[in-house]
């Protein structure tokens, strides 16, 4: 029995989170679902965005699935706090290309791999005279730790190449540090057997974002710091169908978070077309997380049928079918496996 914590939060948050918990009905793994509540509604009645009650148990759960949140400039955010609290420092988006989905490419599966516990993302700002200042920490040990996971999921995926992602050459102190921490266990892991076949190389952000429009499939596994990795990740979204498409996780040493890479969507919320495919892949993320391999594929497989056959998809692949519509084709499919 795994104890999953579930944030379904605001917009379509909880929409794509009810799709999900509708088709994990149909697996025949036990799990003890409690709800927690985070984000702009819980701030509205509560007064906190991320009330402790739900760090709590988001710590002592097996893992956490949330939805997505609308954020208020001024408010705590809820995923960033909680992402702090867990010490996910590790977040993983694939760019996976499925069919069906409008994708630029057809055939891509790559993996961005994003420091998610610093640099711009550590919120130190400033007002200043002339206007304001934000302060961009890196350090070593996460530059190290997060390069350590990129290559373990490299290994994992049977890779060939990962490909470091900063702007050392402008941003000379913090992505030099980060350089040098890649560098550093690039060595260190050349080393070890099963690694020695991993490719390594570095690219500049700013060629890195051209490259994955002209040339994607250059790149196996990037591994960038957090702002970096945010938008790239969005720009790999874009290549495979968008946003509707793309899962995420967010992983540390004890705890994962799993999440759809989008936002709350305001414009589709309380409509019922909201694509649940990201926060079902999210939970595919998941169950490979708690070592259960064997339904993570038969899941993946299922929503891979169903964009195949293309008669329950949502509005933005294309289709008219509803998000419970195509949760319960996914189950559907899920369940003649
Ligand atoms: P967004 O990701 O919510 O939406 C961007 C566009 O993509 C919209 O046109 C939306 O309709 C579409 N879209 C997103 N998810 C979709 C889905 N599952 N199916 C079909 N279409 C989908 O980003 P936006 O509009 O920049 O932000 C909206 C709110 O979400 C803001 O308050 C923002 O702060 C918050 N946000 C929260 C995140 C989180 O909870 N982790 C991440 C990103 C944004
Ligand atoms: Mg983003």
């Amino acid at each position: 029995m795994y104890k999953i914590t579930v944030i379904p939060g605001d917009g379509i948050g909880p929409e794509v989170i009810q799709a999900a918990l509708h088709v994990l009905d149909a697996l025949p793994i036990e799990f003890d679902f409690q709800e927690a509540r985070a984000g702009n509604s819980c701030f509205e009645d509560t007064g906190t965005t991320i009330p402790d009650e739900t760090i709590k148990m988001a710590k002592n759960s097996d893992a956490t699935l949330f939805g997505a949140v609308t954020t208020v400039p001024g408010q705590k955010s809820a995923i960033i706090t909680l992402r702090k609290e867990l010490d996910l420092y590790a977040n993983l988006r694939p760019v996976k290309s499925y069919p069906g989905a409008k994708s630029v490419y057809n055939d891509l599966d790559l993996l961005i791999v994003r420091e998610n516990s610093e640099g711009l993302y550590s919120g130190i700002e400033e007002y200043t005279l002339e206007g304001a200042t934000a302060l961009r920490v890196i350090t070593r040990k996460a530059s190290e730790k997060i390069t350590k996971i990129a290559f373990q999921e490299a290994y994992k995926r049977g890779n060939s190449r990962l490909t470091a992602v900063h702007k050392a050459n402008v941003l000379k102190k913090t992505d030099g540090i980060f350089r040098e921490s890649f560098w550093d266990v690039a060595n260190e892991y050349s080393r070890l057997d099963g690694y020695r076949n991993i490719e390594v190389d570095e690219v500049y952000v700013d060629a890195a974002a051209m490259f994955l429009i002209t040339k994607p499939h250059r790149f196996q596994v990037i591994v960038t710091t957090n702002l970096f990795g945010d938008i790239l990740s969005d720009e790999g979204a874009g290549l495979v169908g968008g946003l509707g498409m793309v899962p995420s996780a967010n992983i540390g040493d004890h705890n994962g978070l799993f999440e759809p890479v989008h936002g709350s969507a305001p414009d589709i919320a309380g409509k019922n077309m909201a694509n649940p495919t990201a926060m079902i892949l999210s939970v595919v993320l998941m169950l490979q997380f708690l070592g259960e391999n064997h339904e993570a594929s038969k899941l993946e497989k299922a929503v891979l049928n169903v964009l195949r056959e293309g008669t329950s998809i949502t509005p933005d692949l294309g289709g008219t079918s509803t998000t419970m519509d195509m949760a319960q084709a996914v189950k559907d499919n899920y369940q003649k496996i």
